[in-house]
This record gives C-alpha cells, structure tokens and sequence, in this order.
C-alpha cells in the first residue's frame, strides 16, 4: 500500500443470509482513496451504501476480501484493535444519527475523545458551536429537531479530529440552506486538516464538490468519469 492511500479495498464482498437464501449486498468491490481526497458514493436506495461504508469504517466485517484503512490490515484485527483503529483514526456520521438519548449534545460530542483517553476540555462546545449548536449543549437528543440531530452526529464524529471521515448522507434531513453549511463544514475539514472524506450521498451538489464519484448498482462499484 502507497504511503497516501488511506483506504485499500479489494475483491470486497458482503452477504447476508435473508430468508429466501444468500443475499449478496456487495461483490468484488475495489476501491482507492489516497490521503485528503473526498469522494462521494451515490446509488440507489438498498445498492449497498450504508453497507459499503460500515466495511471501509471497521464497523463491520466483509464475507470475502481484504481492507487496509490507515496503513492497517482490518481483517487481521480482533474486534478490540479495530475499536481502537476507529477511535483514533475514523469518525462516523450514521445515516440515523445514533445519538445517545441518556447524554445531552455535548455528553455525545465529548464521547469519543473519552473512549480515545483524550482530555480536551471545552473542545466538545468548541465543535458544537462551529455546526451552530452553541446554544443547544445542554439539550438531550429528543429535544433537538432532526436536523440538529443531524449536526450533532457531525460534531461527534470530526471532534478528534479523524484521519477519515464518514458520513452517510450528511445532509439528508437538511434544509437547503443548512445543507449547504454542512457541506461547507465538511470541505472546510478536508481543506484545512486534511481530512479524508467518504460520503454517501443524494445530493448531487455535494457529490460533485468531492474529488471522486463512486456509484453503486446492485452492488457493484464503479467510478463514474468526471
Ligand atoms: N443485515 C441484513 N440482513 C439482510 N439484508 C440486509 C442487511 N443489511 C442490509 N441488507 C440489504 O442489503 C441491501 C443494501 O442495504 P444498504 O443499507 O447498504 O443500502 P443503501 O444503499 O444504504 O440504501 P439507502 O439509500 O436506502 O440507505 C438492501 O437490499 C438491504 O435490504
Ligand atoms: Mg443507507
């Protein structure tokens, strides 16, 4: 693996045992992204987005094939090593937030730098007020709009500052507007710090600010010509 290429995918595959047999939700899937990069991938509802990305993450385990992410081989990592490859390397925006409903916003922003034994005081608000939740720290997930939900899950996943970023339809839930100044957040990361971004998304605005486009069609990975 080049010194750059923060993820390595190869003759990636996932099935699953649905109940009328195998189900093949991804299949001889390559994949490249060098350091700093931002791609996008797009597909239809049920292609195998969410799935693709949880696998690229270490979040899940593929059926066949090998990925590298940050110079390391996931398949040969115990489900403890991964834990810790993720938190100190990935951060993840799930396509359903998955905020925490006992934590108020800053509980959940300030989560992975504890699960990372990182002390950074003030650096949980600092993030929430840069996605324009400065006012709403205190407030528990059911007390926010989904769209703040949706900044919240944004501000946990970039806090520590990750070499990548995942995100699964970063502005799906979003109004035009604050779409925009998601994206922006987005790109201001990867243009400042170098953050490696890996999006999933319909919105093809967002997708063409990305270096690289990826689509996904029943499965299989194809880059689209820019
Ligand atoms: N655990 C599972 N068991 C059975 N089938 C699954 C499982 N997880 C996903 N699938 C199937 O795999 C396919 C891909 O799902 P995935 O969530 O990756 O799609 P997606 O591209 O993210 O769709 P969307 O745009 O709707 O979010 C779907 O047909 C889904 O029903
Ligand atoms: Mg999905």
């Amino acid at each position: 693996m080049e010194k750059s290429t923060v993820i390595n995918a190869s003759s990636l595959g996932k099935s699953v045992i649905g109940p009328d047999g195998e189900i093949r939700i991804l299949d001889a899937v390559e994949m490249t992204v060098n350091a700093g990069e931002s791609v996008a991938i797009v597909g239809a509802s049920g292609s195998g987005k969410t799935t693709l990305l949880g696998l690229l993450a270490g979040l899940d385990l593929p059926s066949r094939g090998d990925i590298h992410i940050a110079g390391e081989h996931l398949n040969a990592l115990d489900e403890e090593a991964r834990a810790a490859l993720r938190a100190r390397e990935v951060g993840f925006v799930f396509q359903s937030f998955h905020l925490l409903p006992a934590l108020t916003a800053e509980e959940n922003v300030a989560l992975p730098l504890e699960l990372a034994g990182r002390n950074e005081p003030g650096r949980a608000r600092e993030v929430l007020e840069s996605v324009g939740l400065g006012a709403r720290c205190h407030h528990y997930p059911r007390q926010l709009s989904g769209g703040e939900q949706q900044r919240v899950a944004l501000a946990r996943a970039f806090v520590t500052r990750p070499r990548i970023l995942f995100a699964d339809e970063p502005t799906g839930n979003l109004d035009q507007n604050t779409g925009a100044q998601i994206s922006e957040l987005l790109f201001t990361l990867n243009h400042q710090y170098g953050t490696t971004l890996v999006l999933v998304t319909h919105d093809m605005t967002l997708a063409r600010r990305c270096t690289r486009v990826f689509r996904l069609d029943n499965g299989r990975l194809f880059e689209r010509a820019a």
